[in-house]
């Protein structure tokens, strides 16, 4: 029998719109803040500069995915390179990011919501958002396509008014501001790259459209591209708006950074109206890496017996809903940290690692299966070897030295534990 196949109908402007709503997300609502305290007036360069490391990554993700199509992207990429050790701690790897960025965008949540409704209880807010939403999870209420489209548009709206105060501040104001102005040097510039990184992760999911894509190989390396420069205005242009309306100490020392960006122009309405939109974005971006996150452990699940309990789907609901439990439970764990520029820095670890790795397996299997067809190839090859893998790897590696050292240290022992549950499980 024929197999059947996905409907080819996506072109060029689909694919970069969707790429879009996969990236951006409550990333510049929470972590601008943070950023400010960082680098001062310098947060549009850490954008510029994650945005190059994005691209690196992205052109070996584009010709992965031109090479294995049908395969679930991070872990079957790895497994055809290094074997089932590597790919299972990229599997854990995966799941880890999904969890801690549940945890990290809720702590994000719970700022905007205490400054909004004047409750000092970061920890408890965050954590009562996770229950809440681990249980949406399980009644399997899905976020369904239009509710993300939706999401997207509320989320730009509110970027794009602050750009407009931004402009209007600019236009309006004589006050001369240095953009240029970095209190901690480069080293900080580089540190909030580090940091702002988060606002990227998402562009790799691109190429999961690849199969429902007309073109594929020509569309969707382009649409990577597009949808991360796109991104990178827009989150420059916000770094830079922030800057002009509101000084950077200010910005620095605020739960909710883009509702007090608007607050000063136009006042508490315009508070309350940010305050909102941040709390339709960090809540639809925890929902969606709480599904990402148990489905994550339920399919790794399914290839180890001896955590095959977490496969069990609910009779009633249909959801993994051990895995979501256990998702839910560490979600909280990592709430406990409480200080969201931690806990964002742990997820961009992971995802170091995790990108440096699938680089790595880009660079391996040019020469352990060069015969395998490649319908697209990243660009700039010395012979078989492709250069933008190895800047790939060399920027994650050099970002994850910028991270904090305790982010770094409790990396490694989540590291750790994941080839010690490895030799455990197999
Ligand atoms: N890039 C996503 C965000 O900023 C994770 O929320």
């Amino acid at each position: 029998m024929a197999e059947v196949q996905l409907k080819r109908e996506l072109g060029l402007f689909h694919t970069t719109l969707a790429g879009v709503g996969i990236i951006l997300g409550a990333g510049i609502y929470v972590l601008i803040g943070a950023a400010a305290g960082l680098t001062g007036n310098t947060i549009w360069l850490a954008f510029v500069i994650g945005a190059v490391v994005s691209l690196f990554t992205g052109f070996s993700y584009a010709e992965l995915s031109s090479m294995f199509p049908k395969d679930s992207a991070e872990y079957s990429y790895t497994e055809k390179s290094f074997g089932k050790g590597i790919a299972f701690f990229i599997g854990y790897l995966v799941l880890l990011s999904a969890i801690i960025s549940a945890s990290a965008v809720a702590i994000g949540f719970a700022g905007y919501f205490g400054s909004l409704f004047k409750i000092d209880q970061v920890l408890l807010i965050s954590m009562m958002l996770i229950l809440f939403l681990s249980y949406i999870n399980f009644r399997s209420i899905k976020v369904s396509s239009w509710m993300n489209i939706l999401c997207t548009l509320i989320e730009m709206a509110g970027l794009v008014i602050i750009i407009a105060l931004g402009i209007f501040k600019g236009f309006t104001s004589h006050d001369a501001i240095n953009y240029l102005e970095m209190p901690n040097g480069f080293s900080g510039v580089l540190q909030t790259a580090a940091l702002v990184f988060f606002a990227y992760i998402g562009f790799e999911s691109v190429v999961k459209l690849s199969e429902e894509t007309k073109n594929p190989t020509k569309i969707i390396p382009k649409a990577l591209i597009l949808s991360v420069i796109i991104s990178t205005v827009l989150y420059i242009a916000v770094a830079v708006a922030a800057i002009t309306v509101l000084d950077w100490e200010a910005l620095a020392a605020s739960k909710a950074p883009l509702a007090d960006v608007a607050a000063v122009l136009l006042g508490n309405n315009a508070f309350i109206l940010l305050s909102v939109i941040a709390l339709f974005s960090t809540a639809n971006t925890v929902l969606i890496s709480l599904i990402a996150g148990s489905r994550a452990l339920y399919g790794i699940s399914r290839e180890y017996k001896k955590i095959n309990i977490f496969t069990r789907v609910h009779p009633k609901n249909r959801t993994p809903h051990i895995a979501i439990w256990l998702v839910m439970i560490v979600s909280l764990l990592f709430c406990l940290i409480k200080e969201i520029d931690l806990i964002a820095e742990l997820t961009n670890f992971t995802i170091f690692i995790t990108f440096a790795l699938i680089n790595l397996s880009l660079i391996f299997l040019r020469y352990k299966s060069p015969d395998l067809e490649r319908p697209y190839k990243a660009p700039l090859n010395v012979g078989r070897f492709p250069v933008m893998a190895l800047f790939g790897i060399l920027s994650c590696v050099f970002l994850t030295t910028q991270l904090s050292l305790t982010v770094i240290i409790g990396g490694f022992i989540l590291s750790l534990l994941g080839f010690i549950f490895y030799f455990l499980l197999k």
